[in-house]
């Protein structure tokens, strides 16, 4: 039997109470044109923002109240919470909805480009300069712009900023003369400002500019009841992406989904759903679908009791041997826990830190 065969079967039980899923009868079958996202109020630009968890109610609230100020809003998450997202969401909800919304990643471009690519430049400013350039400041003119990653701004771009933000106006590279500047400034970040500020890499007075209003955006795994309307979600893009129709998750999938942690947010998620719709031969997401670091449990690799040429890892093995017995234990009881951890001869609690630290310490690497 091919392994993806036998993690097909694999079941990770996150409810508390130590039930089996057993006959697939039972279980629920997840539907991906029926959305399990309940009526939560949410303002109109946030119709593509999914999320019930109680952090994401308040910020709709938010988003609703300040969009239509003129203030700077700081929203701070890690890496694929949705910050982007977040970001337009105020934009679209603001007086501004009707002109641009200009995004640039301050992390994601040269120190040497990024104040011309901010701010502009005129022909002949520097070697190289051989016409004029629009910035991204008059390109977003009426309307917002993002700065993501505003942590990695240079401090002698964070001056320029300042300025921008409190006189409403700039200079190109290389110009001596001041435009005025119509923008609302959406800026994001992963890192702690604060802790920026005190080691010198933050102005303090740019950072009170842009914090007036902060909006933090949980991470994924703090966001409970979040993953399944999430997971629906992204099968109906990936669905229309790919060309397919009918693609669901079955349970033991989604119980996985569900329990993992998600380092990566809900890019991460979003990126295995994809990755599944297309590596799914029927109609229905299995476990094995999914990449081994949800599937969880680590790796087990198949080796005998004899010592290879090549010696082995001894601890890496021992836990590998571990984790097929466990795996074997789950298996065979449709992830009683209780009943496996009899079969091991463990107790409950044991078995259960155990399938928990090993996800840990084999996952998020
Ligand atoms: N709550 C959400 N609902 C729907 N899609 C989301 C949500 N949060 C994030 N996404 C999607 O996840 C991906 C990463 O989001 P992004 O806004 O770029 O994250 P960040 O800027 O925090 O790194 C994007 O494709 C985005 O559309
Ligand atoms: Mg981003």
């Amino acid at each position: 039997m091919p392994s993806s065969d036998i993690l097909d079967n694999e079941l990770l039980e996150t409810n508390s109470d130590g039930e089996s899923f057993d006959a697939p009868s039972a279980v629920i079958r997840r539907a991906p044109q029926l959305s399990s996202t309940p009526d939560v109020d949410r303002p109109v630009s946030m119709k593509n923002v999914i999320g019930n968890a109680p952090g994401f109610v308040e910020l709709y609230a938010m988003v609703d109240r300040v969009a239509h100020s003129q203030c700077t809003v700081l929203i701070t998450g890690e890496s694929g919470t949705g910050k982007e997202l977040v970001a337009k969401a105020v934009h679209e909800a603001s007086g501004r909805a009707s002109k641009p919304f200009v995004a640039v990643n301050c992390g994601a471009i040269p120190e040497a480009l990024l104040e011309s690519e901010l701010f502009g430049h005129v022909r002949g400013a520097f070697t190289g300069a051989h016409a004029t350039k629009l910035g991204r400041v008059q390109m977003a003119q009426g309307g917002t712009l993002f700065l993501d990653e505003i942590g990695e701004l240079p401090l002698a771009l964070q001056v320029k900023l300042l300025r921008l933000l409190q006189a409403h106006d700039f200079s190109p590279v290389g110009d001596t003369r001041t435009i005025k500047a119509d923008v609302r400034i959406v800026a994001a970040t992963n890192i702690d400002l604060e802790a920026a500020v005190a080691g010198g890499k933050f102005r303090e007075d740019l950072f009170y500019r842009l914090n007036v209003i902060h909006l933090t955006i949980p991470a994924l795994r703090e966001r409970e009841g979040d993953v399944e309307p999430l997971v629906e979600h992204f099968l109906k893009l990936a669905m229309d992406r790919c060309c397919r129709e009918g693609v669901t998750v079955s349970p033991a999938a989604m119980r996985l989904l569900e329990s993992w942690q998600w380092p990566g947010n809900v890019r991460e998620l979003e990126n295995t759903i994809e990755r599944a719709v297309i590596l799914c031969r029927g109609t229905e997401i299995e476990p094995g679908d999914l990449p081994s670091r949800v599937r969880g449990l680590g790796t087990e690799k198949r080796m005998g009791s004899a010592l290879p040429d090549a010696g082995v890892d001894l601890r890496d093995a021992v836990e590998s041997f571990e984790n097929g017995l466990i795996r074997q234990a789950l298996d065979r009881t449709g992830w009683n826990k209780n009943q496996a951890a009899r079969l091991l001869g463990l107790n409950r609690t044991t078995l259960v830190e155990m399938i928990k630290r090993k996800r840990i310490a084999t996952n998020v690497a």
